[in-house]
């Protein structure tokens, strides 16, 4: 890897738990079975992240292989949270099953998994058309059998919980989810895409109001309740997500909540929790 940002997690524990955060990926691929279209845009959104990443020497499924080479190396359990395909192209679903099929991780979605244009669908309902965004979660939790949603895992006495906010709420899933691992009573540390600390995932000043919004007042109080619940619960030690595509920290919140930037850019975050 480029470089592997590391953080420690000092809770008590007996034994220290490593875990790999790998986030925003962003594989841009496609093949014979994308129209020309899709091809277009995969190759615009190519280029775009090659200069975000600044011009990185490995295209970013190999540095995807690369992190869960070092994840085993390390005895790090790999958490993804979201943007590990840029678009729903086949070429990058063909990529997915070639980095992941037989691995062992938790995963909750971002907001590109669900995209076959250069914007979310739930944000813009102009650009997909009706239940483009259902069908297709749909059909990648089909051909992809993973959780895509909330999940948690238990590791050396420390509960990791993935919550989805990939439309950029939490869902009543992810906030039902949360509930039942607290009443587990041990540390957690929660992974998401969308940071916490986002305020849209609190209030929105826009909802029912901007016509290119699919949100309703229901959804985003469910996720205003998560983030209090996550601000509230002393059993939840730190937050990871990804999304922004930098490094930041917020070491003072309560609790503290780090962003880590995306592989694509050869760029992990090893967490030790101790
Ligand atoms: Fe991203």
């Amino acid at each position: 890897m480029v470089d592997v940002l590391k953080t420690v997690i000092e809770i008590g524990l007996e034994k220290p738990v490593k875990v790999l955060h790998i986030t925003d990926t962003h594989i841009t691929e496609s093949n014979e079975n994308d129209d020309q279209r899709m091809k277009d845009l995969i190759e615009m959104r190519r280029r775009t992240f090659e200069k975000e990443g600044g011009h990185p020497p490995k295209k970013p499924q190999e540095y995807l292989t690369e992190a869960f080479d070092l994840a085993e190396a390390e005895g790090a359990f790999p958490v993804l949270t979201g943007d590990i395909m840029d678009l729903d192209s086949a070429g990058c679903r063909k990529v997915l099953h070639e980095c992941l099929d037989g691995k062992d991780f938790l995963f909750t979605a971002g907001t590109h998994e669900f995209q076959r244009s250069s914007c979310t669908p739930r944000c813009c309902p102009l650009e997909e058309e009706g239940t483009y965004y259902e069908d297709t979660r749909e059909a990648l939790k089909k051909e992809f059998l993973w959780n895509w949603d909330s999940d948690s895992r238990v590791i050396g006495g420390v509960d990791l919980v993935t919550l989805d906010d990939s439309q950029g709420f939490f869902t009543l899933g992810a906030y039902e989810k949360l509930k039942n691992e607290i009443e587990k009573s041990l540390p957690m540390i929660l992974f998401m895409h969308v940071p916490p600390v986002c305020d849209t995932l609190k209030w929105p000043p826009y909802v029912g109001e901007n016509k290119y919004m699919r949100f309703s007042q229901e959804e985003f109080e469910i996720s205003r309740k998560t983030v209090g619940l996550i601000n509230t619960t002393p059993l939840v030690k730190a937050t990871f997500a990804g999304h922004w595509h930098c490094d930041s920290r917020y070491p003072d919140d309560q609790p503290p909540t780090f962003v880590t930037p995306g592989t694509f850019a050869g760029k992990v975050r090893m967490i030790e929790i101790r």
